[in-house]
């Protein structure tokens, strides 16, 4: 990514030149086309520009067709426009801008380009298949959710997915694609509750060119992009009544149109759906199809709540962990009172918290222990006090027994590259006997005492490690 750059495209030099001083004045860099008929995209099209601004263009059908070109070449590039005429794309990244341009409106507009242009960048990067397919845990429920994703992974049924927000619905989805025989084909996640309805159509269906206005090319839809594979309608619950006919129908037929289009494509797609609304209410409310929930909920499969399957926890702090050290090469540790502590919480936000949780915690302590005292305080059971003792010790569950070691000191955790055990050691040993030795201001045979160790075991140690000069006598 280099220095932020404009492209400003306006017929009235005027208006271009006190845009690109405002540019200027915040320190941006901007080039200016103030001959629109010589306007061609091509020219610009393999720079890395922050954003367009188009301002007046004439003749209209020259700004269209432009317009079009630079929607083709770069979908994502942000538009600022500046034209009292409306733009004839609608499925653009746009923000308006008024003319004559104000510094705090330019200001503010950019600040949410960059914005628009970071998500859309995470957007862009593939997410990890691989930690999607591990579905961590040990607890019966898990167990069960494991059994029924190997029981109806290898038909094409469809698949409902019901549970909670964050209780790792799209892990079960993605679990199903890959255990069947459709997994060298694609797997589509569309999360149906977050495109607009009139959008969703054209997404799943794809269209033609000129099937509504705005709709420049032929495009294809994710029902397309998934044949031979899985398609996933996430927030299923938030489909729209008339989008749930359409799905309805597809269903049924196993065939569906383009926008715009009378020819029909055969779906050769497995579909799993899930939401964390309850349909029943929905259906009872009006607001789901119930010919389509029957349609759907051939084999249902529920995602248990974390709160009811706590044992799962120090698995998924694991699993959570080894992912922070693999993206972001970042890591934290926890006491057992802390795992113990988070045992207790009811966790609303289910798995999903937990991973934000321990980010959370890894950004504060990077590399270091977090105990009980450095939880959010919403974390930390009622009745512990600020230092984090405990006046009301909290019930284990027996499968979290081993974390609570005899005196509640931290376990140390073997890294996952392995470690060199003999200069751990020899470390823990020093440690320890500067303590000791620090606890009896220097007396040596007091530190022995308190380590346990004869005093001439101690002096030895204490030679071995150069601790002191070998030359001076060690007294008393
Ligand atoms: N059993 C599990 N093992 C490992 N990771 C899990 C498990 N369950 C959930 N996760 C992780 O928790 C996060 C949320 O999971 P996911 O997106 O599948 O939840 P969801 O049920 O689809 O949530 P939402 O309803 O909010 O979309 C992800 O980072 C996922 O990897
Ligand atoms: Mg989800």
């Amino acid at each position: 990514m280099g220095q932020p750059k404009i492209l400003i495209l306006d017929g009235d030099s005027h208006h271009a030149e006190s845009l690109k001083a405002i540019l200027g004045f915040i320190d941006l860099q901007s080039e200016q086309i103030s001959d629109p008929a010589t306007w061609d995209w091509a020219r610009y099209e393999n720079q890395d520009w922050t954003a367009v601004c188009i301002g007046r263009v004439d003749p209209p059908a020259l700004r269209d067709s432009s317009l079009a070109r630079l929607h083709q070449q770069a979908p994502r590039l942000p538009i600022l426009w500046m034209d009292s005429a409306p733009p004839s794309l609608i499925d653009h990244p746009l923000w308006p801008l008024q003319q004559p341009v104000r510094h705090e409106q330019l200001v503010e507009t950019l600040r949410q380009v960059e914005l628009y242009r970071q998500s859309a960048r995470l957007k862009e990067r593939p997410r990890n298949v691989e930690l999607f397919r591990s579905l961590v845990g040990n607890s019966r429920a898990i167990r069960n959710v494991r059994k029924l994703i190997s029981q109806v992974a290898g038909s094409d049924a469809n698949v409902l997915i019901l549970g909670e927000s964050g209780t790792g619905k799209e892990v079960v989805a993605r679990n199903i694609h890959y255990y069947s025989s459709r997994r060298n084909g694609p797997f589509i996640a569309v999360n149906c509750g977050a495109i607009p309805g009139e959008l969703l159509e054209s997404e799943l269906f794809g269209h033609e060119k000129g099937a509504f206005t705005g709709a420049v090319s032929n495009r294809e839809g994710r029902f397309e992009a998934a044949q031979g594979g899985t398609l996933f309608l996430d927030e299923i619950g938030d489909m729209s009544l008339p989008m749930q006919v359409k799905l309805l129908r597809v269903l049924q037929e196993r065939v569906f149109e383009r926008v715009g289009s009378n020819r029909s494509i055969p779906a050769d797609v497995r579909i799993v759906a899930a939401t964390h609304r309850v349909l029943e209410d929905q259906i009872a409310k009006g607001q789901f199809r119930e010919d389509l929930y029957y349609r759907l909920n051939v084999f249902p499969i529920e995602t248990p709540p974390l709160r009811d399957r706590v044992e799962d926890l120090p698995l998924l702090l694991e699993e959570i962990i080894a992912r922070l050290e693999h993206e972001r090469g970042t890591s934290v540790r926890l006491t057992p009172a802390a795992v113990i502590a988070l045992c207790q919480w009811r966790w609303p936000g289910n798995v999903r918290e937990l991973a934000n949780l321990i980010e959370r915690l890894a950004i504060l302590h990077p590399f270091g222990t977090v105990d009980l005292a450095d939880l959010p305080e919403n974390y930390r059971p009622l009745g512990e006090d600020r230092n984090g003792m405990a006046s009301d010790v909290p019930a284990v569950h027996p499968a979290l027994a081993h974390l609570a070691g005899s005196d509640g000191a931290p376990l140390p955790r073997l890294p996952r590259e392995g470690m060199d055990l003999k200069q751990y050691l020899a470390e823990a040993e020093i440690n320890l006997i500067r303590q000791a030795l620090a606890a009896s201001d220097g007396v040596v045979s007091q530190a022995a005492k308190l380590l346990q160790l004869g005093r001439t075991t101690l002096v030895e140690k204490l030679r071995k490690y150069g601790l002191v000069r070998a030359d001076l006598p060690i007294d008393p």
